[in-house]
């Protein structure tokens, strides 16, 4: 059972360290979140999972980590500086402002009236100075999507490291938009982050490419914990595609406050490299294109039997970091009755994900054999680098189990006076509250097994 509403999960990130709102002691800063202890480890182990995938699991695609601030040239070319708006609203009433699509039946979310602006875009790009002269022509962007540096760099990668076509790049990173509505806690954000491949393909064969991601993705997701009866597939309708897209599936989660984007894959053709090539007339280009830009290279690579040079077009999987989080939270939550009477909230993340994965506990906290045998165990358990194992030392058992339910840690280890006896251990299950008993000789391949 996935999480009953969006203030159980708010209130759980926060109560436990998982995420803050951004400047919270100065008011908070709309839009956007810190993530605390928890929530910059469940959100690394999301990227390193991610990286896996991408990166160690295949050899046909290579990493990147670009600039955020952009030349606004690339923002130019890329088409972004002039479609990449909202159309915004104002309502004359109570001067609210958000997107038109937000006023239902022509009406103001807010306060109802009808006496609303007419729709005018609002470019989305956050905008900076470079250098110290603030003349107005010096400036730069923030980055809107972490995509457009892979185009660009796509030269350097593939003089660098000999890759033939099908390969890819992926980064992974920070992207900002000005969202007029940012809300649905970290749903929509002006700050956020992205995982973006750009698979490079022979045209003709973009098709099928499309096909493969979008099934690898989805799949993928599944494998880090979401259930199917959440997440579907969507064709984007003709008219919803992004300017540089010719097809897109979005995959779509069940979040708390409805059904939405979680990761987007889209064909987007010969469209980012033809715009930022010189020349672009030397080539075929299919997509339409602007012409006269200032780019010094050509981003095209030969086909080595025919001998022509082409632009490859490209499949591109974009996943929201934060999304992805607020998902496997969502999915992971559950509330449980227990036989006493009481509830037990537990976060079911696979251990992969889970910021903690053992919490080593000794039974009473001032006892210096109990605390030194601790300790021992949790330093032995952390130098198998499968993440953060912690020394709990509250001293309340109790207390410990239930945070780390709470806070998804797959096992806890006691250490109590049988341990001094005879080196042996308890092990709790998260999921099950069962309780082994084991000697520590075993302890490293049972920590291993939960990762199996
Ligand atoms: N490079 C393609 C691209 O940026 P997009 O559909 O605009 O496509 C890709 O964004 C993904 O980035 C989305 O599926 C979503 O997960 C995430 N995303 C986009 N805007 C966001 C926002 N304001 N807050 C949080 N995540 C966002």
């Amino acid at each position: 059972m996935a999480s009953k509403n969006m203030e159980d999960l708010v209130s759980l990130c926060k109560r436990r360290g998982f995420i803050f709102q951004s400047s919270e002691i100065y008011g908070g800063l709309q839009g956007i979140y810190d993530y605390g202890p928890l929530g910059v480890e469940l959100k690394n182990n999301l990227k390193s999972s991610w990286w896996k995938s991408m990166i160690y699991d295949r050899d046909d695609v290579e990493g990147l980590d670009a600039s955020i601030l952009t030349s606004r040239h690339v923002l130019k070319y890329s088409g972004h500086e002039d479609t990449f708006s909202d159309p915004l609203v104002d309502c004359r009433n109570c001067k609210n402002r958000f997107r038109s699509d937000q006023a239902t039946d022509g009406k103001c979310p807010a306060c109802g009236s009808s006496d609303l602006t007419k729709p005018r875009p609002f470019n989305l790009m956050f905008k900076t100075t470079v250098g110290p002269v603030d003349d107005g022509s010096n400036y730069a962007y923030l980055r809107p999507e972490t995509a457009q540096q892979i185009f660009t760099n796509f030269k350097n990668i593939l003089d660098s490291t000999s890759k033939t076509i099908p390969f890819g790049i992926a980064q992974i990173g920070k992207a900002f938009r000005n969202e007029v509505t940012p809300g649905k806690f970290i749903f929509r954000v002006r700050e956020f982050e992205q995982m973006e491949l750009e698979f490079f393909v022979e045209p003709g064969k973009d098709d099928e490419w499309h096909k493969y991601w979008v099934d690898k993705r989805y799949s993928w997701w599944i494998d880090q914990g979401i259930s199917e009866k959440r997440l579907k597939k969507l064709d984007v309708e003709d008219a919803d595609l992004s300017h540089y897209s010719k097809a897109t599936v979005d995959l779509m989660y069940e979040f708390p406050h409805g059904l939405e984007e979680l990761e987007g894959i889209a064909n987007r053709t010969d469209f980012d490299l033809g715009s930022h090539t010189k020349n672009q007339n030397d080539f075929k280009i299919s997509a339409d294109v602007m012409k006269n830009n200032q780019s010094t290279t050509k981003l095209s690579i030969q086909n080595l039997e025919s001998k022509e040079w082409y632009i490859p077009y490209v499949i591109e999987p974009s996943a929201g970091v934060d999304r992805g989080i607020f998902a496997l939270l969502n999915e992971a939550y559950k509330e449980e009755d227990l036989e006493n009477g009481n509830k037990r909230i537990v976060l079911s993340l696979k251990p992969h994900l889970s910021p903690i994965k053992a919490a080593v506990i000794p039974l009473k906290r001032n006892n210096e054999d109990l605390v030194n045998k601790a300790s021992k165990i949790k330093n032995d358990l952390q130098t198998l680098g499968m993440g953060r194992v912690i020394l709990e030392n509250s001293g309340n058992i109790g207390k410990g189990y239930r945070r780390h339910d709470e806070i998804g840690t797959p096992i806890c280890i006691t250490v109590d006076f049988e341990t001094i006896e005879n080196d042996t251990v308890t092990i709790r299950d998260r999921d099950t509250m069962s309780q082994k008993r084991v000697s520590t000789h075993d302890l490293e391949l049972e920590y291993k097994k939960i990762f199996n």
